[in-house]
């Protein structure tokens, strides 16, 4: 109750100053809309207006839709019905207000044209690329009459059992997520919302879905509210302010409250302390699901909390439109809270210009166009992460033979990932395909899957792999995941490659030959046996429709790897979860710890190293977050401030001089990270703070210059206000979070 009362009280403060501003700072055309909005909500009926809040993916025969629609009980389709166009009409012409449907479908990394995965597409640590993949996404699927994305997912994922980790926009890190959040709203929502190719976003998951206990899809989480403030809300007050249209819940409950009925996350934070004015829906089922929770007691129950707590829109399960007649009736819900929902569900249909003449359906033509495939090559190229190489890569142009092996070597579906549901596999160019195509006509390429797919256990294949690989100068081999194994609901208790891939690798290695590993997965993989085995290895998630061509190019030094990882890659499953910006324990680990083959026999117990890391894993990670190589090296130096001392409305003008020491033209990611030495509540070890991409040419020299304003320090204190503390503070410059180079400043 105490924390409660405080968070209202800060919330009031923070407020005061927004909502007077939000009136001053409307445009003429936003006040016109709050008219319209205002006189169309002054004729709805009750009905009408709880319609409004209605989304479905069916509802009973097609007459019975038809009839729905008719009477104004449907706000939005979950999905295009068949014949849109048809019930569209019905809606706008047919229903009492004329009040026309949003469609939304969950269009997350591309609609026909498929882009890398979101987490590789945080790989790129390229927002503007992001965005325009994100533009391209919503001029294909506004061509088909969608208006309404559910992405960007902005769910900071830290446990790569959890197989929603592909879908998140900045992996593990908070300052990541949101520069990718906001670009991707950018890409869909264009200048203008109301444009025909303009696709509303969604923020989604509203919020902490991603921390999932033991990574184990739909888990509780228990996020304490300071954590919840600085590592998780981030990103999604970050999109708020650049305009997104819409929220999601997530599925979660965090520390007993499902977020469908989170009145402090809803409420509170969004609507009090953001000003948030988009809408917000509920996730598939999420408001009915917290019966299942025991959080209430029936359909009536949940419609009553939901609403309450702020979800404006409810996603397929029916209880609003089946209660919240009733329950207004019975003054549970009051008609003022049901208004709030329409105005910001109306508010939505205006911006999008559904009210003024937007064509249901866009040109087609554009689906697939070259310039799009052109764009998702480059995605994919740039979400590659080469994490070892001793020199095989990139292949020699006259070599004569190659094997090309594994189970994604010619895998269609699967390099799509996860939640791409329009694109079609058809349109994909496979690895072997694209290498086949390049190559085929100079080089002998040699070609047997090895293992039929990711999962497939049986071993029979693999002595046509090493039979090839012994005809061969350099063996390829493609493993990962099928598309399925990550997602939603596929969750992995274990992340080591599955099937006989293992057996695949070691097979091929111990032919002598050199072994390239390709992974295409959906999240982090334990391949610290494979790194070991391989000469090389290119990390590059589920890239996507043109990940093939792009591929190649790598391999072949027609481009340079320049992708990061976006997330840490753990030696063993039982590390997660695990990220770079954690707090330090009280014992933080040396790196000279005793590892468990080192333990003398019948040691007497001692607490060895008496620090925190695994007898079996050590403390580090495989690859650490913001970890790739290039075919080329680069040297940092002279890292340094402007100033040794700030102030809290200071800009810290940070450089370092970039150098480019090897042989190949190439783009580094420059990252900025800081550790706030002592604070009112320990502070992560690292946190990023910007970064940049630098192309350079061999032999060449940048002074990298960042801007990083003081109030980027702030945090939610021991006190729970965010400020920037003063005091001692480390700021690095390198080429992943491992960096050394450093200098230190004040605060004042
Ligand atoms: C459930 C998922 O959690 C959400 O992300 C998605 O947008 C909806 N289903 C709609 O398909």
């Amino acid at each position: 109750m105490r924390r409660r009362f405080r968070t209202l009280l800060l919330a009031i403060i923070a407020i005061a100053p927004l909502a007077v501003m939000a009136q001053k700072d409307m445009t003429k055309e936003e006040r016109r809309t709050e008219k319209r909005i205002e006189s169309l909500l002054k004729k709805m009926t009750l009905r009408e207006k709880i319609g409004q809040m209605n989304q479905v993916d069916n509802w009973g025969s097609r007459q019975q839709l038809e009839e729905h629609v008719r009477k104004g009980e449907i706000g939005s389709f979950l999905n295009l019905p068949s014949d849109f166009h048809e019930l569209q009409r019905i809606a706008s012409e047919e229903s009492r207000l004329g009040i026309p449907i949003v469609v939304g479908r969950d269009v997350i990394h591309g609609y026909k044209t498929i882009f890398p995965i979101p987490l590789g597409q945080a790989a790129t640590f390229n927002p503007q690329l992001v965005e325009e993949g994100a533009r391209i996404a919503a001029i294909e699927a506004t061509a088909d009459g969608i208006h309404w994305s559910f992405a960007p997912m902005l769910d900071i994922a830290r446990d790569a059992r959890w197989g929603r980790i592909a879908e998140s926009s900045g992996g593990e890190d908070t300052h990541l997520d949101a520069t990718m959040g906001v670009a991707v709203v950018k890409g869909f929502q264009g200048d203008n919302l109301s444009h025909q190719t303009s696709l509303a976003a969604c923020a989604k998951h509203f919020v902490g879905y991603g921390a999932a206990e033991s990574g184990v899809d739909y888990n509780s989480t228990f996020i304490p509210e300071r954590v919840l403030r600085n590592v998780y809300l981030p990103p999604f007050e970050a999109v708020a302010k650049a305009g997104c249209a819409s929220f999601m819940t997530s599925f979660n409950d965090n520390d007993g409250v499902p977020s469908s009925a989170n009145d402090f996350i809803l409420r509170d934070v969004l609507r009090n302390e953001w000003g948030y004015k988009g809408m917000v829906v509920s996730d598939w089922s999420s408001v009915t699901e917290m019966i299942a929770h025991g959080f209430c007691t029936d359909r009536k129950d949940a419609a009553e909390k939901s609403a309450n707590a702020g979800v404006d829109m409810e996603m397929v399960s029916r209880s609003f439109i089946d209660n919240l007649e009733q329950l207004v009736n019975e003054g549970k819900v009051k008609e003022a809270t049901i208004d709030n929902a329409v105005r910001n569900i109306l508010r939505l249909k205006f911006r999008l210009g559904l009210f003024d003449g937007r064509d249901i359906y866009g040109d087609k033509s554009v689906q697939y166009s070259a310039a799009h495939l052109a764009k998702a090559k480059e995605a994919a190229t740039q979400s590659a992460i080469l994490l070892k190489n001793n020199g095989t890569l990139p292949l020699d142009n006259d070599i004569k033979t190659i094997a090309v092996t594994g189970p994604m070597a010619d895998a269609p579906h699967d390099q799509l990932g996860t939640w791409a549901f329009d694109g079609e596999k058809s349109r994909t160019i496979t690895p072997l395909a694209a290498l086949r195509q390049e190559y085929g006509s100079d080089i002998n390429i040699l070609y047997t899957p090895g293992i039929a797919y990711s999962r497939d256990r049986r071993t029979e294949g693999i002595a046509k792999a090493v039979d090839n690989a012994m005809k061969a100068d350099v063996v390829l081999a493609f493993v990962g995941e099928e598309a399925i194994l990550s997602g939603e609901a596929h969750s992995l208790a274990d992340l080591n490659l599955k099937g006989a891939q293992k057996q695949l690798i070691a097979a091929l290695a111990k032919t002598g030959k050199p072994v390239v590993t390709i992974v295409m997965a959906g999240r982090p993989l334990t391949i610290g046996d494979e790194a070991e085995l391989s000469s090389a290895i290119l990390y590059s998630f589920h890239p996507g429709t043109m990940g093939g061509p792009a591929i190649t190019d790598l391999l072949f030094g027609k481009a340079v790897p320049s992708g990061k990882l976006p997330v840490t890659i753990p030696r063993m499953t039982g590390q997660a979860p695990i990220y770079y910006a954690h707090n330090s324990t009280g014992r933080p680990a040396s790196g000279r710890e005793t590892l468990i083959d080192d333990i003398p026999l019948e040691a007497g117990q001692t607490s060895l190293g008496c620090t925190s890391y695994f007898l079996d894993a050590g403390f580090g990670p495989l690859y650490p977050f913001g970890y790739g190589l290039s075919y080329t090296t680069f040297k940092y130096s002279d890292v340094k401030t402007d100033k040794n001392e700030y102030t809290a409305t200071d800009t810290i003008r940070a450089s370092a001089t970039l150098t480019n020491t090897g042989a190949y033209t190439a783009t580094e990611v420059a990252q900025l990270y800081v550790r706030d030495m002592v604070g009112s509540v320990t502070r992560p070890v690292k946190e990023l703070k910007s970064f940049q991409r630098i192309t350079l040419r061999p032999g060449e020299s940048q002074t990298i210059q960042f801007a990083l304003p003081v109030s980027d320090l702030a945090f939610w204190n021991r006190a729970m206000q965010k400020v920037v503390e003063p005091g001692d503070f480390t700021l690095w410059i390198g080429g992943d979070s491992n960096c050394r180079q450093s200098v230190k400043f004040r605060v004042e």
